[in-house]
């Protein structure tokens, strides 16, 4: 019985759940991590190269253009990056970006507006292709203000989309190809999302008489290099998944198919992340089930793994980025910066048989906020996005991407891309929403202001007094809320603009004001004047 969310009613039928309804599901998961602590992550250093491509919302200049490195912004040459800020449309951001071969810590070369591209390597050596946006950037469209390309490759929180969310352990090549082929078909990929994340599910724990891992050719043939591989053809990239300890959580919690024990990589760390690295793969989420059964240290545990990676890519010259996922436990926000990309900070955001909830997204919001940890390339991870899975409203979704675009953190879509709706699908590639999310400063938000539970969030962006503002309402009416320019350091007066709606509201002075619908927020671009 295993987690995740809103499992489709063909997933949530199936065994996994033995308790097969969602409530009992719900209750029993959370009871379950709990006590097994249960968790996910995402992986280390991984520079996406060049950092700040696009530029942020409202057209940012200067996009430098690093070299993705260990995520240490190389360097690299700056590019103008979007438009102006108010008025024009941005134009597509000539995002600077850099060429990619910038070791370690020094530049990239760069400023051209690239494609693809992968960035240096954790341990400083080289990336390749450049970085990324360019092209499909113009998120500047009308109205102005929202200029800029949205950083598609830099070192930027990494946005993609994984498979858990939807489809739980009930993955194969055919599934996995059909959403990665969506991504390009809907338009996510020209709006910045990258990351094809192949989570649980794709091994059942076998290896050969050598260790090697092993899976089922009738599930995925050509191995999980073909996948790999098709992913790179789309321009994409690709990630997988296992577990620190021995068994992995399919083996805790099965989703859709028996218990795999023996599905994680404990014992075995340098050879399987050289098998993920050689087969192609870009990511990897390291979960924690087995490691918390077992009571492992998780620095200690996590600091191996990156070692691991570390060796992986110095003999492959892949970048692998390392998903820390270990739901927050022992701190990682005080560690995992260190070693990795990205860090859960809590326990999912949905498990298997659940319906979306918009006070587990809240909550994972809450406990993400640790400000001090961030820096490019290097995020707390509330967990895989919900935006558009069954039962969320258009509103949820919303308000759901711009927490997210406030705090800076990873966007992995956990939606069918293949079937999302255009509603969906709009707030997914929102371009402004995006530009914030991307913002090369990777600055948390932070509250400045909360009366009953009606909140102002604001987090500084690149630019010059430029503020990402959140008024979020999570009381049961509607309600009038404030964000105060003192409280925010953008001087007495500025530009206001909506995100949203793409509508700028003119130059006010002292404070701005709007109603919120209960449970709802307005995302604000507010630019001192
Ligand atoms: C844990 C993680 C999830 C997902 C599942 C897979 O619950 O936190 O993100 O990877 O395992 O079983």
């Amino acid at each position: 019985m295993k987690r995740l969310h809103s499992a489709p009613p063909t997933l949530r039928s199936t065994n996994h759940l033995r308790s097969s309804t969602a409530i009992r599901c719900a209750s029993a998961v959370a009871a379950l991590w709990a006590a097994i602590g249960a968790g996910c992550s995402s992986n280390d250093a991984f520079p996406q190269a060049s950092p700040n491509g696009g530029s942020a919302v409202g057209g940012g200049s200067s996009a430098g253009a690093s070299a993705g490195n260990n995520g240490i912004p190389g360097g690299g040459s700056t590019s103008s990056g979007g438009s102006p800020l108010v008025g024009s449309a941005g134009s597509a951001g000539s995002a600077g970006v850099a060429s990619g071969n910038g070791g370690a810590h020094d530049a990239g070369t760069g400023g051209t507006a690239g494609t693809g591209g992968t960035g240096g390597t954790p341990d400083g050596s080289a990336g390749t292709g450049g970085g990324a946006a360019g092209s499909s950037g113009s998120a500047g469209a009308s109205s102005g203000g929202g200029g800029g390309t949205p950083a598609t490759a830099g070192l930027g929180p990494p946005m993609g989309w994984a498979s858990w969310n939807t489809f739980a352990a009930k993955i194969n090549h055919a599934v996995i190809k059909a959403q990665a082929d969506a991504m390009v078909a809907s338009g996510l990929k020209a709006a910045g999302y990258q990351y094809v994340n192949i989570d649980e599910g794709w091994w059942q724990g076998t290896r050969d008489a050598s260790g090697n891992i092993t899976v089922d050719a009738a599930e995925w043939p050509g191995g999980m290099a073909a996948i790999a591989d098709y992913i790179h053809g789309l321009g994409l990239k690709a990630g997988i998944y296992t577990d620190a300890g021995k068994d992995g959580c399919g083996y805790y919690f099965p989703t859709g198919r028996p218990a795999a024990p023996g599905s994680g990589s404990e014992g075995h760390y340098e050879q399987d992340f050289l098998a993920f690295s050689k087969w192609g793969f870009d990511f990897v989420k390291v979960d924690w089930c087995g490691g918390d059964k077992e009571g492992l240290d998780a620095p200690t545990a996590y600091g191996a793994i990156a070692d691991a990676i570390k060796k992986a890519i110095a003999q492959t010259g892949r970048p692998l980025a390392l998903s820390v996922c270990n739901w927050g436990k022992q701190s990682p926000w005080s560690w995992a910066p260190a070693i990795s990309t990205m860090w859960r900070t809590s326990y999912d955001i949905i498990y298997y048989g659940e319906s979306a909830d918009m006070n587990r997204v809240l909550a994972n919001f809450d406990t993400a906020l640790h400000p001090s940890a961030q820096s490019p390339g290097h995020y707390n991870d509330p967990d895989m996005l919900i935006v558009g899975m069954p039962s969320f409203s258009g509103a949820q979704n919303r308000t759901h991407l711009a927490l997210w675009a406030i705090a800076g953190a990873p966007l992995l879509a956990g939606n069918n891309l293949a079937t999302m709706n255009d509603e969906t699908k709009s707030v997914l590639t929102n371009p402004e929403v995006i530009a914030i999310n991307q913002d090369p400063l990777a600055k948390q938000g932070i509250k400045v202001a909360d009366s009953g539970g009606r909140q102002v969030y604001s987090r500084e962006l690149s630019g010059t007094r430029r503020r990402a503002v959140l008024l979020l309402n999570r009381g049961s009416s509607s309600a009038s809320i404030t964000v105060r320019f003192a409280d925010i350091g953008v001087g007495n007066q500025a530009a206001v603009r909506n995100v949203w709606t793409a509508t700028d509201l003119g130059t006010q002075t002292t404070s701005y004001a709007a109603t919120v619908a209960a449970g709802d927020s307005v995302l604000l671009l507010v630019t001192g004047a």
